[in-house]
């Protein structure tokens, strides 16, 4: 079994912010536990550096495009090091190796027939890199996304005939109800290709800055179709010295609702034009937002991952950001709301649940998990919630797979409180008894705590593998997988635990 799981490339027109991080954070979450699964995950996120957007930043800060992508391609890499994204590689549509196959293959598109010169006409915005149909435009011409006004652009150059694509693209969506989900994005997506394709512009005239076209170099590719391809490119020489497009080729694409147009529509057209298979499906999110607005760069309201994570740590922010919004939706985050999550859930419920468990099993039984059997009724409930995390997850709801296993804790929460090992234990003997004289029942206790902790943590280790690990290492388990992870039996000794996630000072 193979995964490929994919984020947007993103533009280096600025800083990075948690926008893209909560992109990264998803694909990150997801490419983890395929490989808790035991699959073989090939994880791939980089960066978008040409194009207007990329030309238009460089030039207002009066350097290269090629300079402004080296200051900031390293930023986004930081970032993601930063939240700790296991991305097998990064990809930067200036690598050589990217722009080369980017060639090959919009040559191959265009000797198969879909390509032709014509003249474009139409409201452009720079930032999107995008011409805008009617429907896409907002007041007084502006650009609904980046609130500028759009720019009358009338050009000669290559045309990619997606008009031609109406008909496969609409029994692919037939064929293929969940290509994109969750479902309402679909409908959007169709609605898009039902109201009637037009050819798009597949080079640009005007800008030096990007990928030659093969036959016709003065000028350059459009950077969407530039960008797009780096989900195929990356495979061919992202692991040296070896070509992984056969094994993990087609993907699954993570990405928000700005740029569902060019994946949902675009790209498995101008796949099909190239014969290559499309994506295996995509995953459309919303946006985070600050204060009722999008975060962006643009908009100025971004709220920075590095200040977050200083505070809270990479785990509480990969956390928050799919427990406070639901994935799929657009949703509020604060600082406020990082805060209340962070103190109530993260550091009383979780993390207290592991320092209990543990203590109590250090107390009473000697820092050895008690050969026992878990009493019928807990093990009742855990039994049936991997699968339920696995099923949720295959489709990426995050937040709904995150909230099984928070049942879960919340349930172990419960169930000390309700068996009250504290109260079994006077019940034994003490030191002055003869003999090992043990309440069976405290035994059964404290094993189905440690085993319903150590399932629960096994299952949150995507969304958080720092804290969860140590605290796996803590309960004696060495291995990772959701594959070999039955019952333990007890007898592990369990290690030290420092607070997973310790209380902050009061500001
Ligand atoms: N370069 C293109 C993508 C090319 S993919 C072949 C681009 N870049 S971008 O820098 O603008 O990044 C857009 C993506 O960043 C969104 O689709 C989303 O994944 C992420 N986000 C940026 N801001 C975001 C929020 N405020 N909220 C959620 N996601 C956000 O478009």
């Amino acid at each position: 079994m193979s995964f490929y799981v994919t984020t947007p490339i993103y533009y280096v027109n600025g800083e990075p912010h948690l926008g893209h991080a909560y992109s990264t954070i998803a694909a990150d979450i997801l490419a983890r536990h395929h490989r808790q699964r035991g699959e073989d995950v090939f994880f791939l996120t980089g960066t978008d550096e040409h194009g207007e957007p990329v030309a238009q930043q460089a030039e207002a800060e009066g350097v290269t495009p090629r300079e402004l992508g080296d200051r900031l391609a390293p930023r986004f890499k930081e970032m993601a090091g930063k939240i700790n994204a296991s991305n097998d590689f990064f990809i930067r549509t200036t690598d050589e190796g990217h722009m080369k196959r980017v060639q090959e293959i919009v040559q191959r598109v265009y000797d198969n027939g879909h390509v032709y010169e014509g003249m474009y006409e139409g409201w452009y915005c720079p930032r999107c890199a995008d011409f805008k149909t009617e429907s896409e435009i907002g007041p007084d011409n502006t650009c609904p996304i980046h609130k500028i006004p759009l720019t009358r652009e009338s050009q000669k150059n290559w045309f990619f005939s997606l008009s031609k694509f109406q008909d496969d693209l609409e029994r692919l969506y037939e064929e293929r109800p969940d290509f994109v989900i969750p479902e309402f994005r679909k409908n959007e997506a169709l609605a898009f290709i039902r109201q009637g394709l037009q050819d798009v512009s597949l080079s640009r005239p005007t800008l030096k800055w990007g990928v030659p076209v093969p036959w016709d170099t003065d000028q350059v590719i459009y950077v969407w179709f530039d960008a797009l391809l780096n989900y195929y490119t990356a495979l061919g020489y992202g692991i040296e010295g070896e070509d992984v497009t056969e094994k993990f080729w087609p993907p699954f694409h993570i990405l928000a609702k700005d740029i569902l147009k060019f994946h949902a529509v675009y790209w498995p057209a101008f796949l099909m034009a190239a014969e290559i298979e499309v994506p295996k499906r995509m995953f459309i999110h919303g946006y985070l937002l600050m204060e009722g607005h999008k975060m962006s760069k643009s908009l100025g309201n971004v709220l920075d991952p590095d200040e977050v994570i200083d505070k809270f740590g990479s785990d509480a922010l990969r956390f928050y950001c799919f427990r406070e919004v639901s994935f799929g939706q657009d949703g509020q985050i604060s600082p406020a709301g990082f805060e209340s999550r962070y103190e109530t859930e993260l550091a009383d419920q979780y993390g207290n649940l592991a320092n209990r468990v543990l203590s109590m099993i250090g107390r009473y039984r000697g820092g050895v998990v008690p050969k026992a059997e878990a009493e019928a009724t807990l093990a009742s409930e855990f039994d049936g919630a991997p699968d339920r995390v696995r099923a949720l997850l295959d489709d990426a709801q995050l937040t709904q797979a995150l909230e099984e296993i928070w049942k879960l804790v919340r349930r172990l929460n419960q169930y000390v409180e309700e068996t009250k090992p504290w109260e079994l234990a006077k019940q034994e003997p003490g030191d002055a008894s003869p003999g090992d004289i043990r309440c069976a029942q405290l035994d059964s206790v404290l094993y189905g705590l440690a085993e319903g902790l150590r399932v629960t943590t096994l299952l949150l280790h995507a969304y958080m593998p720092e804290t969860t690990g140590r605290l796996l290492d803590a309960l004696g388990e060495t291995g990772r997988d959701l594959v070999e992870f039955g019952s333990r039996g007890g007898g592990q000794s369990l290690g030290e635990l420092p607070p997973l996630f310790p209380k902050l000072a009061p500001a």
